[in-house]
């Protein structure tokens, strides 16, 4: 008899599932790369049926997903869609999920545990599965994908490391950061290491400063009670902007292979250097949007950070002294991730220019979204004049390349990656633990009732004046590369 697989999914009620996880799963079915005997169950608190299940998930695809339904995969889809209702926290449920799992597979199976649930239920989850043997890996491979945030500083990620090693082996544990499953940010890799024409100038010799910007226009979008409690550092830096200042700043790993990619990461945190907590004043910038404290659900007077700007130096050969600016937040001017990569001017001006007249440097940015692509912004002479210089772009889109629709969901590739055994997109431990330790003084220092103060901006602004400032005493500007929109 041949091996099956069980998806289950923790809290597939939830808006992660409806609106990534069941349209991400359906469209690798429909494009045949869910190959085999395969059975998603969906484990939740509410009194649903199957058939509520289906309903949910075809209306979550709908609503969400970007592509067009197949009828005849749908069919066969929802068929394989169970669903179990149970309490995280009760060991009677998962029992009863162990009976309907032996039912369903009918043999042996392997089994992806996905835990898209509120953090509160990780551990009690995972101990539950513990105790009713289910990640024992006697009929095949057990793996639990845990969502973020994973921990709220140093000591929970600890104590949440600590307790699911109980039960789960480190190579067991996905956790996951969508943002390595984006296709632009697993590009910054092939950009650096599949080309030759990058590395030689990738360091301390040619780069000045990088900037790192995730700007959101959404604000809460009902997740008041998760985020007033995090804030945006907690957020989007401890995982996604760390991400992806690693990939900007790493060693060429020895290979592919998960552990080579994540220990190069691993390495370059472990070298950026710590803001000390009497100093986070000078190297970040916390902010909150204008009208924030009036949104349903915050606590009052809540001085949650919406928007952070943070400088990091990395102490190693390759980076002593380069500034790295990373900056995010919500309800700002523009949805738009990227990566700037600003150039040294050239050394010597050998042309027939006035004195004041300055080159403008070369900047690489890598554009993950929703201009997807890279651009180049090098000088050129303008026409008819002695030596005047003008930047001029050249640009490299997907869309023009790869047609519109060419980039998939984030999730797709995580979860065939979970299914195939691949953690190279998916943290590790140690990593999670230094990005905590590197975030910790900063959080403290803002919690702290004498900490540097919250800047309030404007919503549709790009955020406070002090991030602006924070650049300035080091004669930068933040800079845009990608999109419409000149920098200069
Ligand atoms: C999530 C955060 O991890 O990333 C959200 O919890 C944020 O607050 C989201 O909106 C941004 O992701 P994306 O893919 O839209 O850039």
């Amino acid at each position: 008899m041949s091996t099956s697989t069980s998806i289950i999914i923790f809290g597939i009620s939830g808006d992660l599932a409806q609106r990534k996880l069941i349209p991400a799963l359906f469209n690798l079915y429909q494009k045949g790369r869910l190959n085999g005997d395969f059975q998603i169950i969906g484990f939740a608190g509410r009194a649903w049926s199957d058939e509520d299940l289906c309903n949910a998930a075809r209306s979550g695809i709908e609503k969400y997903a970007d592509y067009k339904i197949d009828e005849t995969a749908w069919h066969k889809f929802s068929d394989r869609l169970f669903y179990h209702a149970g309490n995280f926290q009760d060991e009677a449920s998962f029992q009863r999920l162990a009976l309907m799992l032996a039912q369903i597979e009918n043999g042996s199976a392997y089994r992806l545990f996905y835990l898209a649930t509120p953090p509160d239920f990780f551990t009690h989850i995972i101990t539950n599965l513990g105790k009713t043997g289910q990640v024992e890996e006697n009929g095949g491979w057990r793996r639990v994908v845990i969502e973020k945030p994973f921990g709220t500083d140093l000591e929970s990620a600890r104590s949440l490391n600590r307790e699911i090693r109980q039960v789960l082996r480190e190579d067991q544990i996905y956790r996951i950061d969508h943002y390595l499953g984006k296709e632009t940010v697993q590009n910054i890799m092939i950009a650096r290491f599949a080309n030759t024409i990058f590395e030689p100038v990738w360091n301390r010799n040619y780069i000045d400063n990088v900037q790192i910007t995730v700007a959101e226009t959404v604000g809460l979008e009902q997740r008041a009670g998760y985020y007033d409690k995090v804030g945006v550092v907690r957020d989007m830096f401890q995982n996604h902007l760390l991400q992806l200042l690693s990939l900007i700043a790493m060693e060429p790993p020895a290979s592919h292979k998960a552990d080579d990619q994540r220990d190069e990461k691993v390495k370059v945190l472990k070298a950026i250097r710590k803001i000390p907590f009497d100093q986070v004043g000078l190297h970040a910038v916390r902010g909150q949007y204008q009208g924030y404290q009036a949104e349903e659900g915050v606590a009052p007077n809540t001085q949650t950070a919406t928007y952070a700007a943070i400088r990091f130096y990395i102490d190693n050969w390759r980076w002593q002294g380069v500034p790295f600016y990373l900056r995010s937040g919500k309800r700002l001017k523009e949805k738009m991730s990227e990566i700037v990569v600003q150039f040294k001017r050239p050394p010597h001006r050998m042309f027939p220019l006035p004195d004041e007249y300055e080159f403008t440097s070369n900047t690489l940015t890598l554009c993950l979204q929703p201009d997807e692509g890279i651009h180049l912004k090098f000088e050129t002479k303008v026409p008819d004049t002695s030596a005047d210089t003008r930047s001029v772009d050249l640009e490299y889109h997907y869309r023009d390349v790869f047609g519109e629709k060419a980039i998939p969901e984030a999730y797709e590739r995580l979860l065939l990656d979970g299914l195939h055994g691949d953690a190279s997109l998916f943290t590790r431990s140690d990593r999670n633990e230094l990005a905590w330790e590197l975030l910790d003084p900063i959080l403290s220092a803002w919690e702290s009732p004498d900490g540097p103060p919250l800047a309030i901006y404007e919503p549709g602004s790009w955020g406070p004046t002090e991030a602006e400032a924070l650049l300035d005493r080091d004669s930068y500007k933040w800079m845009r590369g990608c999109g419409n929109h000149p920098s200069k």
